[in-house]
């Protein structure tokens, strides 16, 4: 799907996306309070409100999206509202990310899985460039909402814009970041009213209560992971138990000292 920064633009200037999209950061950035100081990777960063709220919240950010017009709207985006702060944007697919091994503490990913051929391949070179104990933020189009409907019938009705967006059970978005080693944390449901302007402006202050409800309604998906750390070296797995190995051959069966990462 080609999207293009204008009618990005266009849908957060309208009431119906400006409400939406704050409900969709507030899901993502709760569950990350503290960003000071922090390594950020925006995959499929898009025109940059993610990189410069997370910016705003003190993190050092990088934007990668493989549409240079994207880029260039965050750009302008990022002089316009932030001045002088030092975000990297990147030219790139998420599916071969140019950065090295473990180099972020925290990886956001927003509505990108939707739209890529291989969300497999993504997820885990996301996890790839996520350090050991860092945190993968994804933000997903909920399978079970009435936004989901209304998007698959206008496709259905020869929508090219939604022809190819996948939308996600938060079920399938937790095998596949289990597949790339990243164990989930939380999960937030967000945006339970149906694409109409009067209906999120009356949504706005219960919406996030209706969170309990997790994935069932909600057309925005939050999921916090965490990348699993190396087990380490001194242990190992003997029929099937998690053991500690000690002296030159010997092993003590020991599964109270297994760390949890285990
Ligand atoms: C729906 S927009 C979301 C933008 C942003 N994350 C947000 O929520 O405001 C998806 C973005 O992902 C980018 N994109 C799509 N496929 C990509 C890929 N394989 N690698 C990197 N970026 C990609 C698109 O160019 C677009 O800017």
């Amino acid at each position: 799907m080609d999207i293009t920064p204008a009618p990005y633009a266009h849908w957060r200037e309208s009431e119906l996306g400006s409400v939406t999209d704050r409900l969709e950061q507030e899901a993502v950035f709760s569950q990350v309070p503290d960003l000071k100081g922090l390594q950020v990777l925006d995959a499929g960063c898009g025109d940059g409100t993610y990189v410069i709220e997370a910016s705003r919240r003190g993190a050092i950010v990088t934007g990668l999206d493989s549409s240079f017009p994207m880029l260039v709207a965050a750009r302008q985006r990022e002089h316009s509202s932030l001045g002088k702060a030092e975000v990297l944007w990147c030219h790139g697919r998420a599916e071969a990310p140019p950065f090295q091994e473990a180099s972020f503490d925290l990886v956001i990913a927003i509505t990108l899985l939707c739209l890529v051929q291989s969300p497999r391949q993504v997820v885990g070179e996301l996890a790839r460039v996520l350090r050991p104990g860092g945190t993968l933020l994804l933000g997903e189009l909920g399978r079970f909402s009435a936004w989901a409907v209304v998007r698959r019938t206008r496709a259905w009705l020869g929508s090219g814009s939604w022809k190819q967006a996948h939308f996600w059970t938060t079920r399938e978005l937790q095998a596949l970041l289990d597949d790339a080693q990243l164990d989930v944390k939380s999960i937030r449901g967000a945006v339970y009213y149906p694409p109409l302007a009067l209906c999120a402006r009356l949504a706005l202050r219960y919406d996030r209560l209706l969170s309990v409800l997790g994935g069932y309604g909600a057309a925005f998906l939050a999921m916090k992971a965490v990348k699993r750390q190396p087990v380490p070296l001194e242990f190992c797995i003997r029929k099937g138990t998690w053991v500690r190995r000690i002296g030159h051959r010997g092993e003590q069966h020991d599964r109270g000292d297994v760390p949890s990462s285990a």
